[in-house]
């Protein structure tokens, strides 16, 4: 297939990190939050911002460093973020669309055999969906994390169903997504299709994509009702803690 060549920002950030390194995270907290009305990443969720949570649940081992990728207009309490992480952190401004702030992250986040991504919209992933997916990228490179969908799913155009889709073959495809560097890199430059998540980049190379286990609580904050639900799943976890 001939690939044209994505269209490059002109205002990508150089290398923060010039040491090659096993493992890196980019976690995306750059987006408009069009659909929910406000934000989302820095809404606040029991103690801390929604992206703090993310962050907290993928900055640990066997993440050696990480990229968060914020908007412009939050740079200085992205930088705070950072400079709390567990591991070596950095915050890079994002671009226009998703893909872009993840270009910006693998051009901060520097050399690493295998590069974590994920939604800052994601606040209860968690080490154990980390491990699946860093597990089955080794068979092919790229792994996804995916539930199977519990709805039925029909295509509709125009206020008309067109079509039923198999729902035993549907999965409802989640971040952490995690790929070897230097696919995702070239994925990255080469791919010009827009695209909602970077293993759809990487299908456009052919490169099969493995699927690991996700998790249903593992919820994206998207629409409002996402804010109702993630603050219940907290409030119900904070109370299993205090509990024992
Ligand atoms: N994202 C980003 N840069 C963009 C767009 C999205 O870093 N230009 C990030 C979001 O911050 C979010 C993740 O990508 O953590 C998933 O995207 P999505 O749920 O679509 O978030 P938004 O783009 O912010 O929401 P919306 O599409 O409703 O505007
Ligand atoms: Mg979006």
């Amino acid at each position: 297939m001939a690939l044209s060549p994505a269209p490059q920002s002109a205002a990508l950030p150089p290398p923060m990190f010039t040491t090659w390194a096993r493992v890196g995270l980019i976690i995306v907290a750059a987006g408009r939050g069009e659909r929910l009305g406000q934000d989302k990443a820095w809404l606040p969720l029991g103690d801390r911002p929604v992206v703090a949570h993310s962050l907290a649940a993928l900055a640990v081992a066997p993440v050696e460093r990480a990229v968060l990728v914020v908007a412009a207009g939050r740079l200085d309490v992205g930088r705070a973020l950072a400079a709390r992480a567990a591991v070596p952190t950095v915050a890079v401004v994002g671009g226009a669309r998703r893909q872009d702030s993840v270009r910006h992250g693998l051009a901060a986040l520097g050399p690493c055999e295998w590069v974590v991504v994920h939604d800052a919209a994601r606040p209860f992933a968690d080490h154990a969906l980390l491990v699946r997916a860093l597990e089955a990228a080794r068979a092919t490179g790229a792994a996804v994390t995916a539930v199977p969908v519990k709805d039925t799913i029909k295509r509709v155009r125009g206020g008309r169903v067109v079509e039923t889709l198999p729902r035993a073959e549907l999965w409802a495809v989640q971040t952490p997504q995690v790929f070897r560097g230097e696919l995702l890199a070239r994925a990255h430059r080469e791919v010009a299709v827009e695209a909602t998540d970077d293993a759809a980049l990487v299908e456009q190379l052919g490169v099969p994509v493995a699927v690991a286990e996700g998790a249903y609580a593992n919820i994206k904050l998207t629409t409002p009702d996402d804010l109702v639900l993630a603050r219940l799943l907290w409030q119900q976890r904070a109370g299993a803690v205090e509990g024992g």
